[in-house]
C-alpha cells in the first residue's frame, strides 16, 4: 500500500514521526509537505494529499494539523475523499468499517505520537464492511 502524508506546521512533528514509522514498517510513503515548523496554511497541504488519493497516486492519506480539524475540513472538499478525524482506535476502526475513510486526520497538538501510531495502525488494518454502509457512502457522493 502506498500512503500519502501531509501536514501544516502544527502537525509537522507528528507527520515526521508517522512517516518514519510507516517507512520502518515497509510502507511506501509520499510526503506532500510541509517541510518545517515555519507557519503555513493547512488547506494547501490537506488539498495536496487529498488530490493524490482522489487521483489514485496513493491509495490512502494521512493529514495532520494542530487539531486535525482544519486539514480534515480541507481534505473533505475534494470529490471522492472521506477524511475522518480520529482521536482513538475505536474511531479509527469505525471510520474504516462504516465510512470507508480514505484519509485519516490527526491532531499534532491534541494526540500524542504514541497514540497517533496506535490509531494509524488500527486504521490501516481495518477493512470496510460494505453492505448498507456502501449505500450511505453513495448518498454522500450524490451530495453536490
Ligand atoms: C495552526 O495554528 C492551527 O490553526 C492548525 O494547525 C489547525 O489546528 C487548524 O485546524
Amino acid at each position: 500500500m502506498k500512503i500519502g502524508i501531509a501536514s501544516d506546521h502544527g502537525g509537522f512533528e507528528l507527520k515526521e514521526y508517522l512517516k518514519e514509522y510507516l517507512k520502518k514498517s515497509g510502507i511506501e510513503v509520499s510526503d506532500f509537505g510541509t517541510n518545517s515548523e515555519e507557519p503555513v496554511d493547512y488547506p494547501i497541504y490537506g488539498e495536496r494529499c487529498a488530490r493524490a488519493v482522489a487521483n489514485g497516486e496513493v491509495e490512502r492519506g494521512v493529514v495532520c494539523c494542530g487539531t486535525g480539524i482544519g486539514i480534515s475540513i480541507a481534505a473533505n472538499k475534494v470529490a471522492g475523499i472521506r477524511c475522518a478525524l480520529c482521536t482513538d482506535e475505536n474511531m479509527a476502526r469505525l471510520s474504516r468499517q462504516h465510512n470507508n475513510a480514505n484519509v485519516l486526520a490527526l491532531g499534532g497538538r491534541t494526540t500524542s505520537n504514541e497514540d497517533a501510531q496506535k490509531i494509524l495502525d488500527a486504521w490501516l488494518i481495518t477493512e470496510f464492511e460494505g453492505g448498507r454502509h456502501q449505500r450511505r457512502i453513495d448518498m454522500i457522493d450524490n451530495i453536490k
